[in-house]
């Protein structure tokens, strides 16, 4: 039985990945955070030593790069061989780093392949992926595709508060930094062909995850 695959994508900071956490939790379907990948590679690259603006060392790094994504939005973690990186990866430090490696040709298409993978193996009913090419290339098929979206000062506040201790401007530039950085390699800042938009501005964390379940509700 192959699940059904809701795809969400959307910017830094829009709330994706705690948003598609509670909806897959909701309906009982598996959750895969892709970002999540791309930033255990970050992490694996500079735990190697690698410059991460040296293309070729980080495509030569993916032959050992071990990593596992749970897929259960109860018990969810990153592995890398045997380290567990789940907090390590959400740093800042990766955050200003991880557009580098993400960029990469090579690296795309590796992890889309993993991608691919965890979703044809997931055993629930459906799984709820998220990152920023999910609706358009990793899931371009896929029966519900959205776009999660909220105005850049509302990311960047919702960021801060996540962050002890960071001042709302400093989190709203590194957000807009790496969403400038990441749209040169693909698009997700306006929702493709077919793609729902839901924004988040003026919703709380629940009105968000209502709003969505409501989308994957009304195609379904
Ligand atoms: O979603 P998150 O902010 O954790 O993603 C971290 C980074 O991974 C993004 O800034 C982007 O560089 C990369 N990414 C990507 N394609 C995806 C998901 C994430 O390039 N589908």
């Amino acid at each position: 039985e192959i699940p059904v695959v809701v795809a969400i994508d959307g910017p830094a900071g829009s709330g994706k990945s705690s948003v598609s956490k509670a909806v897959a939790r909701r309906l009982g379907y598996g959750f895969l955070d892709t970002g999540a990948a791309y930033r255990a590679l970050a992490w694996h690259v500079q735990a190697s030593g690698i410059d991460t603006d040296d293309a070729a060392s980080v495509v030569a790094s993916l032959a050992s790069f071990d990593v596992r994504i749970g897929t259960d939005p109860a018990g969810y973690a990153v592995h890398v061989g045997d380290v567990d990186v789940t907090t390590a990866i959400r740093d800042p430090e990766i955050s200003a780093v991880v557009s580098r490696v993400a960029r990469v040709p090579e690296v795309r298409t590796h992890l889309i392949e993993l991608f691919r993978a965890s979703m044809a193996l997931e055993s629930r009913p459906g799984i709820v992926v998220e990152g920023r090419d999910i609706t358009t290339v990793v899931a371009p098929d896929a029966p519900v595709r959205i776009l999660l979206t909220a105005s850049p000062e509302v990311r960047a506040a919702r960021r801060s508060a996540e962050l002890v201790g960071s001042a709302t401007t400093s989190v709203g530039d590194a957000l807009r930094a790496r969403d400038e950085a990441d749209s040169k390699v693909v698009e997700f800042m306006t929702a493709a062909d077919g793609v729902t938009t839901v924004d988040s501005t003026e919703l709380d964390f629940d009105q968000t995850v209502d709003a969505v379940i409501a989308v994957i509700g009304n195609i379904q």
